[in-house]
C-alpha cells in the first residue's frame, strides 16, 4: 500500500487517537506490526507557540518510519507553519492535518485549558 510517495511494508497503520498513541504505545504497536504510526493530535497553536509540553507529543522512538504527525487547527497559516515545525523537529513521513471549524475550536479550546489545568499540558 503507498500514501503518496510513502511505500508501506503491510496494510496494518495505527489509528491517530487522542490521548492514546503516545510515543511508547506507538512502538508496541510498531513492534506488533504496525506499518504506520501516527502521533496524537497536537495542536498547529500551541506548536507555533512553542508550547513545551506540546513538543513533547512529537518525541519520536528510534526508527519510526514511516511515521505521521497529526496536527489540527483552524488557520491554515498557522498550520503551515506548524507543520514545518513538526517535520524539522520529528523528520516524519506524512503530516495528517485536521482544519476545525469554529464549534470544534471552541470545545478543544475548553478541553486544552482543563487539560493544562489539571495535566500541565495543552492539546
Ligand atoms: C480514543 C480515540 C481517540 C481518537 N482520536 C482521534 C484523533 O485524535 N484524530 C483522529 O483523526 N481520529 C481519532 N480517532 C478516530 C480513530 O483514528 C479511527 O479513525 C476510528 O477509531 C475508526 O477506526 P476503527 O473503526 O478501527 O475504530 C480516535 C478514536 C478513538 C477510539
Amino acid at each position: 500500500m503507498r500514501i503518496g510517495n510513502i511505500e508501506l511494508s503491510s496494510r496494518v497503520a495505527l489509528a491517530p487517537m487522542a490521548g492514546v498513541t503516545d510515543v511508547a504505545f506507538r512502538q508496541i504497536c510498531s513492534e506488533l506490526g504496525a506499518a504506520l504510526t501516527c502521533t496524537e493530535l497536537i495542536s498547529s497553536r500551541a506548536l507555533c507557540y512553542r508550547d513545551k509540553k506540546t513538543f513533547s507529543l512529537l518525541t519520536q522512538f528510534p526508527g519510526e518510519h514511516p511515521g505521521a504527525v497529526q496536527i489540527f487547527g483552524s488557520d491554515p497559516t498557522c498550520m503551515a507553519e506548524a507543520a514545518q515545525i513538526a517535520l524539522e523537529a520529528t523528520g516524519c513521513d506524512i503530516i495528517d492535518h485536521v482544519k476545525t471549524q469554529f464549534p470544534y475550536c471552541a470545545a478543544m479550546a475548553v478541553i486544552s485549558f482543563v487539560m493544562y489545568i489539571v495535566f500541565g499540558f495543552v492539546l
